[in-house]
């Protein structure tokens, strides 16, 4: 399947207001939607079902990629996945009783993503999955069972890659049902990278020299819900012979405390999660990236960054073997990325000269056209 590269005009006019409720519920959800809420205007019916809640992991995403309040809040976070799940979909399915829109939009693959899959899918209202067609084949991850759901749930699977497309061809999902769009995410960065001269005041904002520091994330459960894995992790980022910026997800520091590995965090410059503009010019200055996030592995395409993926699997294969390489949890990063940093000047020419296998910035574009042709 090609990307149809005609067909980027913007279809949203055809939506009356309030008619299209886009549900979500967490940070990679409010960047990947934020280009289709703007492009739908008035029509996007906003609901946030609160899954996350901290101001610099929700509130401060809207408001750097200038999108409105959210219209409804559910307030479901902090609690299992079951009660998330269960909560906002019997949330959501009291407001399509009360108004009913003409599409529900999701995006990924998180518990917010199920809820407003299932609510849908109980009214027969028309569903639309964003960032479909992700395969990690780990029933391990509750992400895979989500994205399983919705893709199986949606009338329209906006694939990013034709790996996506094939994943989804493979499970019977086809024709009509599938576009080829490329991934939302690529808009999102053109819109906020900052420039070259703003970087370095970044960089120096958050105490690191440009090219000369490791940027980390890690808030997997298979990485840090286990004492011991997390431990060797923090303990080989502190080893590394440069520095380490590890902005921490509340995740991750509710279970170094639960752990007891604060004297490992104080070898590391942790910070409170960072805004997304400021994120992403520090990944454009890092010398190297170490991470278990989604996002970051995408990112890395588009910023020419190389980055170790801390994983037992990956839904984005598209770009191990170029920009990124995999480390299972508890394995050796120390020695990926040392191997990467004695050779850092010949990996970043190399890694610049390639093309991010996420598309060129139309995918929300092309996801809202598909939407508005059925
Ligand atoms: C969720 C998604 C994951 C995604 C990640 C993005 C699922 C199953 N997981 O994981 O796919 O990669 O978001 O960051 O949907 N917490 C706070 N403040 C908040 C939010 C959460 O303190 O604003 C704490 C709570 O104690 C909560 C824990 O973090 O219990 C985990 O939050 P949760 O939303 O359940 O999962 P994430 O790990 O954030
Ligand atoms: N991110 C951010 N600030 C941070 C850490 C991450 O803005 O301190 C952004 C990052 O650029 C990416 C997104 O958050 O776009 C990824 O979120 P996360 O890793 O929480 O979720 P995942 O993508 O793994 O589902």
């Amino acid at each position: 399947m090609a990307i149809d590269s005609r067909r980027v005009t913007v279809a949203a006019m055809t939506f009356a207001p309030k008619s299209i409720a886009v549900v979500l519920g967490t940070r990679p959800e409010i960047i990947k939607l934020s280009e289709i809420v703007k492009l739908l205007g008035d029509a996007a019916w906003l609901i946030h079902t609160g899954q996350h809640y901290d101001p610099n992991l929700s509130g401060s995403f809207f408001d750097e990629l200038s999108l409105p309040e959210p219209d409804v809040f559910l307030d479901v976070g902090g609690s299992s996945r079951g009660h998330q799940i269960g909560e906002a979909t019997k949330r959501l399915d009291a407001l399509f009783a009360d108004h009913r829109p003409r599409a529900v939009v999701v995006q990924g693959d998180t518990n917010a993503v199920m809820a407003g899959s299932l609510a849908a899918n109980a009214r027969e209202i028309t569903l639309a999955h964003i960032e479909a067609g992700l395969r990690s084949h780990d029933r391990a991850m509750p992400e895979e069972h989500n994205r399983v759901v919705a893709d199986h749930l949606a009338d329209l699977c906006c694939a990013p890659t034709q790996t996506n497309v094939d994943n989804l061809t493979s499970e019977g999902i086809e024709g009509e049902r599938v576009v080829l769009t490329g991934n939302t995410i690529v808009e999102a960065v053109l819109e906020l990278l900052p420039d070259e001269s703003d970087r370095a005041a970044l960089c120096e904002a958050h105490g690191v020299e440009p090219g000369r520091f490791v940027l980390s994330t890690f808030h997997r459960p298979e990485n840090v819900d286990n004492p011991e894995t997390y431990r060797t992790i923090l303990e080989q980022l502190a080893g590394l012979d440069i520095p380490v910026l590890l902005p921490l997800h509340p995740r991750s520091v509710k279970r170094a405390q639960e752990h007891g590995l604060g004297d490992l965090l104080d070898q590391l410059t942790v910070t409170e999660p960072i805004g997304y503009r400021a994120f992403l010019g520090l990944e454009a200055e890092s010398a190297l990236l170490i991470s278990d996030s989604g996002g970051v592995q995408e990112e890395a395409s588009i910023v020419k960054r190389p980055l170790i993926v801390v994983r037992n699997s990956t839904e984005r294969p598209e770009v191990i073997g170029t920009f990124a390489q995999r480390v299972l949890p508890g394995g050796d990063i120390a020695d990926a990325a040392n191997r990467i940093l004695c050779d850092l000047g010949s990996v970043h020419d190399r890694l610049s000269k390639l093309g991010s296998p996420y598309g060129d910035g139309s995918a929300s574009r092309r996801s809202l056209d598909a939407l508005a042709a059925r």
